[in-house]
């Protein structure tokens, strides 16, 4: 089994005093799981330089495809480097919703984020409508082998797949662990077929959508719930304490 990674994604939130805060309670913390901030861009300086001295991973949450050039408002991999960016999220729906990011361009940016070695968290997940017409395994089958397709062995040990159904998304209503965990056991099925047997137990699957200190516990225990990844409540020091707590293994 993988060791448990807990990534924080702040979407759009947060500034320099909450973080500087969490970042000195997450480094006394004594805990066995990874614990991974993926904060705003104008964020990473202050979360490189203030987790310096803890096991802390540094997390973007987007990176722009290209190597460099003309993309105004973009940034580039080599320049998340520089503040020694760890992981990287990639596909989260709120991209593909709002920024139009389809499965091509997010499987581009999986490509550059593993030549320069930065772990790509890959989400993704069906919508309510997707689900309530049984079209989940499909949506999420084909999201995944999109957004990893023509990628060496090799690369994919280095990647984090992240379920986040849409519809449990900051909207407080999460997946059953047994709900969550039967689409982890189909998604672990489909990345034997990518790879084999031995590389996709290796490979955390995390789970994302309102995960919070009161459920993290029941779902963090289902054999293929490797982690999480979470939104509103890791903006909460306590309740962000709270769920790395759950995750002991
Ligand atoms: P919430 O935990 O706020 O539901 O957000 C989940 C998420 O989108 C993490 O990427």
């Amino acid at each position: 089994m993988p060791k448990p990674v807990i990534a924080g994604n702040w979407k759009m939130n947060g500034n320099r005093a909450l973080l500087l805060d969490m970042v000195a309670a997450l480094s006394r913390m004594n805990n066995s799981s990874k614990v991974v901030m993926c904060v705003p861009y104008s964020l990473l300086q202050t979360l490189e330089e203030s987790a310096q001295n803890s096991k802390i991973g540094i997390g973007s949450q987007n990176v722009h495809q290209e190597v460099s050039g003309a993309y105004t408002g973009e940034v580039s991999v080599e320049q998340l480097k520089e503040f020694n960016v760890q992981y990287c999220i990639v596909g989260h729906s709120e991209r593909r919703k709002f920024f139009q990011e389809d499965n091509e361009l997010i499987s581009k940016k999986v490509k550059r984020l593993l030549q320069s070695a930065i772990h790509p968290i890959l989400c993704i997940g069906e919508t309510l409508e997707e689900r309530e017409i049984g079209d989940e395994q499909i949506i999420v089958c084909n999201q995944l082998t999109e957004g990893l397709k023509d990628i060496a062995f090799d690369d994919l040990r280095r990647c984090i797949v992240a379920y986040e159904p849409v519809w449990a998304i900051g909207t407080g209503k999460t997946a059953t662990p047994d709900q969550a965990n039967e689409m982890h056991q189909f998604i672990r099925g489909q990345l034997v077929g990518l790879t084999n047997a031995a590389i996709a137990a290796e490979i955390p699957i995390l789970y994302g959508g309102s995960v919070k200190g009161s459920n993290a516990r029941e779902m963090l225990a289902k054999s293929d719930i490797d982690g999480a990844l979470v939104g509103g409540a890791s903006l909460q020091l306590e309740d962000f304490k709270s769920i790395i707590l759950s995750a002991q293994n």
